[in-house]
């Protein structure tokens, strides 16, 4: 087993990028909700743990606060932002709200370090830090002394050498933090004596070992979706369990073009049972008059477990469902006070009734880079493994309101189209994530001698590496021209295109 760092989570929109910079360092972890409980944190063995921003403050009446149990477990403790603010309220010092919006400080922050505290060791004297607060710390704590400093913030970080403790008004797993990360590996391996000692191969030769143990001789469902999660996950557990594991793969017409083909073809060859279901008009159905996003992808969600009922009425008992659910959707799926950005269907939709005895997830525990590197370690194709995210849900999110036939045949084509251009510009791997959406919009166009009233499409490409953030990928204006120019001359139903120029936040990556 490998060693463990905590994270306790207080609702900060940075929460999951501690837990990658932890993992990327070699080290596991795991984010809890600030309200777990004190046995079963003391439990969990960790060898330190941080605690995360938030946006509450500290006097608020319904402030996240955590178990003070945790401050005499032994355990190395940093806080990040509202984390230290809590750590030095708890521990005897003053935090006072910012008196004015000039008070605040947001961004790039030139800040001095004291280089002989743990966490800064190895830095320079001076860098910049990437600060976003609004209370700060007025009065220390006793046994704390100031080990950095920024104009607007004499308190910018706080240490406890004896009890290893430490704070950072700061945010370290920014990437504007110029030296984040070797504050973080410094505080890993400093101070909680981190051995760096989790990977992928240890995973996969566990989770082979875990799964065969849990599924004995149990037949095992999985959803496939043909994406890098679900992929994954049936070549694990194909690995583990063999001709035990039927892998359906549910068509809900929500596919891009010959999808459902490509994704029947590279899995013909593996050892498992594979069977397609051709679900589409089903799920047109259901979704007939919906416009809501929400209760798109819960029906969808919904429909999907239908589906695999349906299927394993037909083959006899089935003892376990299995799902590609990764960690971050099992975060923003609402995990403790982190707010519900929006319900992944593979975690928020699920009916309550559910005929098997239980759900499997095997991956998720794991972001996507190491869900892509176990696929590596599985020997999947390396087309499938770095193969663009697709959701789910499907070409459902992105129809802007309700889903026709007619409107997904339309992007269908758009899609393509794009994707088509992208690759033959040799571009696709300067996307993380590349499609086409169709908006709700139509307007007025000219086509010939005729007036045209069509559909606008929307096309966006992002850069990321977390799926938290994402960039908008800045394409040739030439690749967009020759996109735009074959959309609306080869597909009917568009007379108008878009490119996103969007980052995220604050738009998210899908549309709806
Ligand atoms: P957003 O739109 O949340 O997308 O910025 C971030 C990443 O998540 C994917 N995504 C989904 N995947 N079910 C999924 O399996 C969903 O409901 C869903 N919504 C978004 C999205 O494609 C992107 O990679």
């Amino acid at each position: 087993m490998a060693q463990r760092v905590l994270i306790l989570d207080f609702g900060g929109q940075y929460d999951q990028l501690i837990a990658r910079r932890v993992r990327e360092c070699g080290v596991y972890c795991e984010v809890w909700p600030c309200t777990a409980d004190i046995g079963a944190i003391r439990a969990f063995e960790p060898i330190g743990m941080i605690f995360t921003g938030g946006p509450g403050s500290v006097y608020d009446s319904d402030a996240p606060d955590v178990d003070p149990g945790v401050f005499s477990m032994g355990v190395p403790i940093l806080g990040i932002c509202y984390g230290c603010q809590l750590l030095a309220h708890r521990l005897g010092g003053r935090v006072t709200p910012a008196q004015s919006d000039t008070a605040r400080e947001y961004g790039k922050t030139e800040t001095e370090f004291q280089t002989d505290s743990a966490l800064f060791r190895g830095l320079p004297e001076k860098s910049v830090t990437w600060m976003s607060h609004g209370d700060h710390m007025s009065r220390i704590p006793d046994g704390f002394r100031v080990t950095a400093r920024s104009a607007a913030c004499p308190n910018a970080a706080i240490a406890d050498e004896n009890r290893r403790f430490y704070g950072v008004q700061f945010h370290p797993e920014v990437r504007h933090t110029r030296y984040g990360t070797e504050m973080l590996r410094n505080f890993l391996f400093g101070v909680c004596g981190a051995a760096g000692d989790w990977s992928m191969e240890g995973f996969h030769a566990r989770a082979v070992r875990e799964l065969r143990q849990k599924i004995g001789g149990g037949r095992v469902l999985l959803a496939l979706s043909g994406g890098v999660d679900s992929s994954v996950c049936a070549a694990l557990l194909s690995e583990a369990v063999g001709r035990q594991l039927t892998c359906v793969f549910v068509d809900h017409g929500l596919l891009r073009q010959n999808e459902g083909d490509e994704v029947e073809a590279a899995f013909a060859g593996r050892e498992l049972r594979f069977v397609r279901v051709d679900a589409a008009d089903r799920f047109l159905s259901r979704l007939s008059g919906v416009t809501e996003p929400e209760q798109k992808r819960k029906i969808i969600g919904e429909e999907f477990i239908r589906v695999f009922e349906a299927e394993s009425r037909k083959l006899g008992t089935v003892d376990f469902l299995a799902q590609g659910t990764i960690y971050p959707d099992v975060i923003e799926s609402g995990l403790g006070n982190a707010a519900v950005i929006k319900s992944h269907h593979n975690v928020g939709g699920l009916p309550e009734h559910v005929s098997f005895r239980e759900i499997l997830e095997p991956l998720r525990l794991l972001f996507k880079d190491e869900v892509r590197q176990l696929g590596r370690e599985l020997g999947l194709p390396e087309a499938l493994v770095s193969r663009q995210p697709f959701p789910g849900p499907g070409l459902a999110i992105r129809v802007i309101g309700e889903v026709t036939e007619e409107k997904l045949r339309i992007l269908r084509h758009a899609d393509a189209i794009f994707r088509q251009e992208m690759a033959e510009a040799g571009l696709a791997s300067a996307a993380s994530q590349y499609f086409a959406a169709l908006t709700n919009m139509r307007s007025v166009g000219v086509m010939g001698d005729g007036r045209s009233y069509d559909y606008a499409v929307a096309l966006r490409a992002v850069s990321t590496d977390d799926f938290m953030t994402a960039d908008w990928v800045r394409l040739p204006c030439e690749l967009l021209d020759r996109a735009s120019t074959r959309i609306v001359n080869e597909v009917p139903g568009i007379n108008r295109v878009f490119y996103d120029i969007t980052s995220k936040p604050p738009a998210t990556v899908e549309y709806e």
